[in-house]
Formats: C-alpha cells, structure tokens, sequence
C-alpha cells in the first residue's frame, strides 16, 4: 500500500513539491522535459525507451527524435501502442523483455543515444503484470555497456531512482556505480528528481 500511495505521488506530485523535495520526484508530465533537455543538449536524435506502458512518454517526445525503440513486455500493451502510434514511422514498438531483446536492437543503431530505462514492474498500473524480474535493470546497463554503441556519447536515464534500494533485482545506486565502473570510467553516476543519470563526465 505505501508502494502504491509512493507510485502516486511520485507520477502526479505538482511542481512546488519537486521545489521541496527536489531529489524525491519529478511527475510524469514533466519527465520528457528531461529526456528533451539531454536530447537537445548532446545533439541526440535517437530514443530508445524501456517499458513503454501506454506510449505516453514515447508520445510527447516522439516530434524531436529521428528514430525512436520503445520495449514492451506486456502483449496487451504492445498492441495498444503499435495501434496508437501506426502513423508515426519514426517509432519502432517491440514486444519482449527488454533485459533480452535491447541486445537484438542496439546493433542497427550507429549515433549516441538517450536511453530512458522504465520497463520494471508498477504495482497499481493498469495491465502491467509481474513477471519474473521486478526490474531488468542490471541486463540493461550490461547490454549497452558491452555492445557496439558502447563508446559513443550515450545519456542514460533511469526513472523512479526510489526503487534502486538493494532489492527485488534493483541495485543500490553504490553498486550501479560499480557495475558501469567494470565498464568505463568515462561516466558518471547520480540522482537528481528520483532519475537516475548516467552520462559522460
Ligand atoms: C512505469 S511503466 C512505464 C511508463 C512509461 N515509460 C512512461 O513513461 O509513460 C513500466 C512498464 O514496463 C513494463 N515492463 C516491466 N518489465 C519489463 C521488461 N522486463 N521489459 C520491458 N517492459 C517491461 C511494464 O509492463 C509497464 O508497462
């Protein structure tokens, strides 16, 4: 229930309590501001987003990237946003876990990227199931560290940084520093509005 009422607040909480809390949220209407503004900072055109849900991030970014993957496990889901979005040919939706399919993906793309990786399971959403990860998290992070777009100029955001607290396959944000460590040193590791960054230093 305190999972829940958490997941609420931290979708909907207006922006005088960002103001407050400043490291404990950002809503959900506001989060595209800040995959635009890395976008737009680093010159970045392609998009690739874990956990698509009902497409509504994917939507409001999807007039500024060229090319946009978007992952959903669910089935339900998938149909649904294949279906919203039929007419925009720069968006690509794909059905799996992307702890698996992103290695499937990453090979056709040649540009640094914005990651914006959410595809974890929501208590409380509508038709989001549980499956067996609560997170693909650390699949994530290993498959774009290890895969040919390893050494370009990647910004990879991870929403609800709340949850990385040690358990049900999330890391702490300590040891997500040393599993991108085993990679490169080339990147940083913080929190800012419950996002976890992880960008060129
Ligand atoms: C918090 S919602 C995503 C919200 C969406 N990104 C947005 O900004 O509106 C999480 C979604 O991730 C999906 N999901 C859970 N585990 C996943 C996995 N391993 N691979 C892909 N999607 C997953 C869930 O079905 C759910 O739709």
């Amino acid at each position: 229930m305190i999972k829940f009422l958490k997941k609420i607040y931290a979708k909907f909480a207006p922006f005088w309590i960002i103001r407050l809390f400043p490291n404990r949220t950002a809503p959900a209407l506001k989060r595209f501001n800040f995959i635009l503004m890395e976008a737009k900072k680093n010159n970045i055109k392609t998009f690739v987003e874990t956990g698509t849900y009902l497409g509504n991030t994917t939507d409001a970014v999807s007039g500024y990237f060229d090319k946009i993957y978007t992952f959903e496990i669910t089935k339900e889901l998938v149909e649904m946003a294949q279906k919203r979005f039929a007419d925009k040919k720069n968006i690509e939706v794909i059905h799996g876990d992307s702890g698996v399919e992103l290695k499937n993906i990453l090979p056709k793309i040649d540009k640094s990227t914005i990651f914006w990786l959410d595809g974890h399971y929501s208590e409380g959403f509508v038709h989001a199931k549980k499956y067996d990860l609560d997170t693909p998290i650390i699949n994530e992070i290993e498959t774009i560290f290890t895969s040919n777009i390893k050494d370009f100029n990647n910004i990879i955001l991870i929403d609800d940084a709340f949850e990385f607290d040690g358990t049900r396959g999330y890391p702490t944000i300590d040891e997500l520093r040393n599993i991108v460590k085993k990679y490169t040193d080339r990147y940083d590791v913080f929190v800012k509005y419950d996002i976890v960054y992880i960008i060129p230093a």
